[in-house]
């Protein structure tokens, strides 16, 4: 009888967290965060943040604030002209979806609006880490995983279209790339990875595929980390050629 009860009472208990977390994630799915607006100046040289750019694979244990992130992502997918975007797209048909991974949740990134839809609570950094064999993405302060939609882009330019797909993945990865920079962060694209496996750990939509991964943060190490004051020195002496100090945790890849 007693054992009777005690699966009774783990059952219930069981049903209860489950609907719990049904609920949760339901009550998250509906909340939207507003960003706040971006910055269109910088201290940073586009040069300098060209000469400065690398892919880096150490972060240091450190979150992005809002405004980080609100520019990070406006520089990957922003509206910088009515509907237009910061990175250029075939036909302005705009295939791509941006989704943001940190320690608070997952995230999906509105265009329009300029804001994020919550997807989810959980950290999943470690689990695309896994997804991907990658383990520097769960090190990282912020995941941003850019997604296409070829439907929207195949029935106008047929096979083409997932070449330009792919090339829009590039651009946005770069203006990423190069707005971390700007902000005295660090970066690291990514496309080694298992499409599916992505795509299950972030629940994406199965007509949106993961293609391109840039991780970004802080600088595990201070040769890595780029100020403006360290930027000036640089261009001062090297002539602008921005030769930096190579990093011992960059592997070739
Ligand atoms: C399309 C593409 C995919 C990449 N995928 C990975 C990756 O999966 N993992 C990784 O550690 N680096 C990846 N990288 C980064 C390259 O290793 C890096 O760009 C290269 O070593 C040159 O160094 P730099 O970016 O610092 O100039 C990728 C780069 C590109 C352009």
């Amino acid at each position: 009888m007693n054992r009777i009860k005690t699966i009774f009472f783990f059952s219930a208990l069981a049903a209860f967290l489950c609907v719990g977390y049904v609920l949760e994630s339901a009550m998250a799915q509906d909340k939207e965060i507003q960003l706040p607006q971006p910055k269109t100046t910088s201290t940073v040289s586009l040069e300098q943040a060209i000469a400065q750019r690398r892919s880096i694979r150490s972060f240091a244990s450190k979150d992005l604030n809002q405004e980080q992130i609100s520019q990070l992502l406006w520089a990957g997918q922003g509206q910088t002209s009515g509907a237009k975007r910061a990175a250029p797209s075939a036909g302005s048909l705009y295939p791509m979806e941006l989704y943001l991974l940190t320690k608070d949740g997952l995230f999906h990134y509105a265009s329009d609006g300029h804001k994020l839809h919550v997807l989810g609570t959980d950290d999943l950094r470690g689990a695309l880490a896994a997804a991907t064999g990658q383990s520097t993405l769960k090190d990282a302060a912020a995941d941003i995983v850019i997604g296409g939609v070829s439907a929207r882009i195949v029935p106008r330019y047929g096979e083409r279209g997932m070449r330009y797909l792919y090339m829009e993945a590039g651009h946005i990865a770069e203006n990423i790339q190069l707005q971390a920079v700007s902000l005295g962060l660090v970066s690291l694209p990514v496309g080694s990875f298992s499409d599916s496996e992505v795509q299950k750990t972030l629940g994406m939509p199965p007509e949106c595929k993961p293609v391109y991964i840039v991780a970004v943060g802080f600088s595990g190490s201070e040769e890595q980390s780029f100020s403006t004051m360290e930027t000036t020195t640089m261009q001062a002496t090297t002539g602008g050629r921005g030769t930096v100090k190579k990093s011992t945790a960059a592997t070739s890849y």
